[in-house]
């Protein structure tokens, strides 16, 4: 996702410091070219070898070094920089450039860049509310600068509040959010995701083998480009992703009312979840005792949420834009053009879960995307992130006439 992309991690001198290298691991195995400046205070907690191997280029400490001044070397950094990222950024370096001083390698290059600045701040709790770090904050927020806000917890210093370093996974997500175009700004779009769960009884049920993967890609990747994100999600063992509205559902019954709920704010419908078809006609309130050979389990057809959506009156209520998912083990293009047309979408994913690197549980996909104008698009093999953006893509290009 960040290849040829060139970035600048400016790592200051914090206990965290040493989290920066987790985030360094991030970038560069997403393929970005990681430059490394420390300040002094940096390496004392850090060795800069450590930064070295791990970005495979060399970090810069000093502000006049002979070799690098051959070319000015914070000038050029910076000018070839696609993104800054500051992390853990410290109280005195965001002081020192929310007043203009530039006296070390980091606070000079980050006034010299035109490339957008990413502040991860990790500071002790009463450095943090301090007033004056605050009016700093606030006033490199307002000159367009970004900032990943630090979380509550116990500080090193042994107090507890605000001020511990976001996970590097939080500010990794908002350093894409930073290179991505906001295609999807103003817009709000509720995806489904994961397997639903049909109790039996207390302690059994019927599922599938969906993992979710697919709907949270595409929930991190719409939350990316700009829009609103709700993610109304079956159980799953997946982390919950950076900056979009989690609503949590057991059944297919309880994701239709929090669907239905939700659904007259949003611009766009993706319903990436295997929503169970059937479940068991009545939940035994205590647990099924073993006894005979062999037992039935009579079931009742679950309410088709999409196909609902698909029906919904658009002189009543402005209809979003829908994309289903068919999940097909045969005749894939046929009963994907089927369900587009049945349940009345304007897209639909279609892919074959027969196959091993594809469908579910696994991080690859390869789909055939069916449009309501009758034509269609093949998506190769991709990572699901991958496809999350071409998905994307697609309702973007389509949504301006929708
Ligand atoms: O008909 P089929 O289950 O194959 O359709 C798959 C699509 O319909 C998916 O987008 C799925 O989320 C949605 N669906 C639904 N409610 C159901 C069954 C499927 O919304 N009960």
């Amino acid at each position: 996702m960040l290849r040829n992309k060139k970035i600048i991690l400016g790592v200051c001198g914090g206990i965290a410091a040493y989290k920066a290298i987790e985030l360094l691991r991030l970038l560069t195995k997403s393929g970005a070219d990681v430059h490394v400046i420390m300040t002094r205070a940096a390496q004392e907690f850090v060795a800069p070898l450590t930064f070295q191997t791990l970005s495979s280029n060399p970090v810069h400490t000093e502000l006049f070094n002979l070799i690098a001044e051959r070319e000015i070397g914070h000038i050029s950094l910076a000018d070839r920089a696609d993104l800054f990222i500051v992390a853990p950024a410290t109280a005195n370096i965001i002081g020192k450039i929310a007043n203009g001083i530039a006296d070390d390698m980091l606070t000079t290059t980050v006034m010299a860049t035109k490339a957008p600045v990413l502040f991860a701040p990790a500071m002790n709790v009463n450095m943090f509310t301090n007033p004056i770090y605050q009016e700093n904050e606030e006033k490199l927020r307002r000159l367009g600068y970004l900032f990943e806000a630090p979380i509550s917890g116990n500080l090193a210093c042994g107090w507890q509040g605000e001020g511990k370093l976001a996970a590097p996974e939080a500010i990794f997500e908002s350093a894409l959010a930073a290179l991505t175009e906001k295609d999807l700004a103003g817009r709000t779009i509720l995806i489904t995701a994961g397997p639903t769960r049909e109790e039996i009884d207390p302690v059994r049920y019927i599922s599938n083998h969906s993992s979710g993967k697919m709907g949270y890609a595409l929930a991190r990747a719409a939350r990316r480009r700009g829009a609103k994100v709700l993610l109304v999600s079956g159980p799953t063992a997946l982390d919950k992703p950076c900056g979009v509205s989690v609503i949590a559902v057991t059944s297919a019954s309880e994701m239709q009312s929090e669907v239905m709920a939700h659904v007259a704010k949003c611009d766009v419908v993706i319903k990436a979840a295997a929503v169970a078809d059937y479940r068991p006609l009545a939940r035994n309130l205590t647990k099924i005792k073993k006894s005979a050979d062999s037992t039935t389990i009579e079931l009742i057809k679950n309410p088709d949420i999409l196909a609902g959506l698909g029906a919904l009156d658009s002189g009543l209520m402005p209809r979003p834009f829908l994309v289903g998912f068919a999940a097909e083990t045969d005749a894939l293009a046929e009963n994907a053009a089927k369900k587009l047309k049945e349940k009345n979408l304007d897209m639909i994913v279609a892919n074959d879960v027969s196959q091993a690197d594809a469908g579910f549980n696994v991080d690859t996909n390869r789909a055939l995307l069916f449009f309501r104008d009758g034509s269609s698009s093949q998506c190769g093999l991709m990572s699901k992130d991958q496809l999350a953006g071409s998905i994307l893509d697609h309702v973007v290009a389509r949504l301006t006439q929708h």
